[in-house]
């Protein structure tokens, strides 16, 4: 296929799909985005109502498989439902995509991992604590399996200005109100503008098997906060840590977030970020 071949971007509304979108773009690279929101122009495509035979209106070179059901709680509350999206549908979807000649990209998550180690390493035997983790673990395993010719790109905490939860803090932390953050679970996030660079540099690499991209250390989300509140002026008082444990997100604690990323260094000179870089971003964006 062609090297200016577009490349197809699938679920292009959500916080990685738009500011990979948007780096293409500006990169002049053409695109082609799906979205499963009526009225927007883009080529229709909802996982949920089978995906087989489905083709771009042009063919793609490169395949980025983002569309997902990313929400911790709702792959909790319905794993059944959450299960055909994100392992049935993408592992469909890779499946026909790679057999019209596109490389496949998946991106995955630090979660395939339990994190009671640090810097889990890409051939550590993926051990999820939580179903969104379960459900990513099974559609890299089968993307990974031999013949598959994908890219997985496991991230950390990808941020970006207008997230829900950090936009109700910076909010708060304005008007002088109390946050509470979670004490006992960690990330090692990095923002979204730099995930979207490292999955554009696999894709064009084309080079497949596991990527890992994440902070270079941990911090808990009140650590992260209060970095927030300082980054703001706001009193580092108003941030009041809570336990997470306490709050029954007891799947989703863990010690580590952190993976090994000697991988991207070594072959694309991209380094782990300080993990403030992205709560840092959130403000200055
Ligand atoms: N954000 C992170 O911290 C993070 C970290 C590691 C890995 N990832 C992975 O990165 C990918 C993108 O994550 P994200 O944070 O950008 O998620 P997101 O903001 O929730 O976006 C998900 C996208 O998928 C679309 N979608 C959901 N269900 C769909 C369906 N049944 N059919 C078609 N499209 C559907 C959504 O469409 P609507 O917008 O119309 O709802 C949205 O555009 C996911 O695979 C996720 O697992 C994310």
């Amino acid at each position: 296929m062609s090297a200016r071949a577009p490349w197809l971007i699938v679920g292009s509304d959500g916080l990685l799909g738009r500011a990979l979108c948007a780096r293409l773009r500006a990169g002049g690279r053409d695109v082609i985005a799906t979205s499963r929101r009526p009225g927007t122009g883009a080529p229709f495509l909802e996982l949920g109502r089978g995906v087989e035979g489905w083709r771009p209106p042009r063919p793609a070179r490169v395949a980025h498989l983002l569309s997902a059901q990313a929400s911790l709680e709702l792959c909790r509350r319905d794993p059944a439902g959450t299960r055909l999206v994100n392992v049935e549908a993408v592992c469909a979807l890779a499946e026909s995509l790679r057999r019209q000649g596109c490389f496949v990209v998946l991106p995955s998550t630090n979660l395939v991992f339990d994190g009671t180690r640090a810097f889990a390493r890409p051939q550590d035997p993926p051990r999820p604590a939580t179903e969104y983790g379960r459900q990513k673990a099974e559609a890299e395993r089968r993307l990974l399996a031999p013949g598959g010719g994908a890219a997985v790109v496991r991230l950390g905490k990808v941020l970006a200005p207008g997230l829900a939860l950090w936009k109700s803090w910076i909010e708060a932390l304005r008007r002088g109100e109390v946050i509470r953050p979670f004490r006992d679970m960690v990330m090692a996030p990095v923002t979204a503008a730099l995930a979207a660079e490292v999955l554009e540099r696999v894709a064009e690499a084309g080079r497949a098997g596991v990527f890992q991209f994440c902070a270079s250390r941990d911090v808990t989300y009140a650590e992260a906060a209060l970095r927030l509140a300082r980054r703001l002026g706001a009193d580092p008082r108003l941030v009041e840590p809570v336990s997470a444990q306490a709050a029954g997100w007891r799947d989703a604690v863990a010690a580590h977030a952190t993976m090994d990323c000697s991988r991207l260094r070594e072959e694309f000179g991209v380094s782990p970020p300080d993990p403030e870089q992205a709560v840092d971003a959130l403000v200055e964006l």
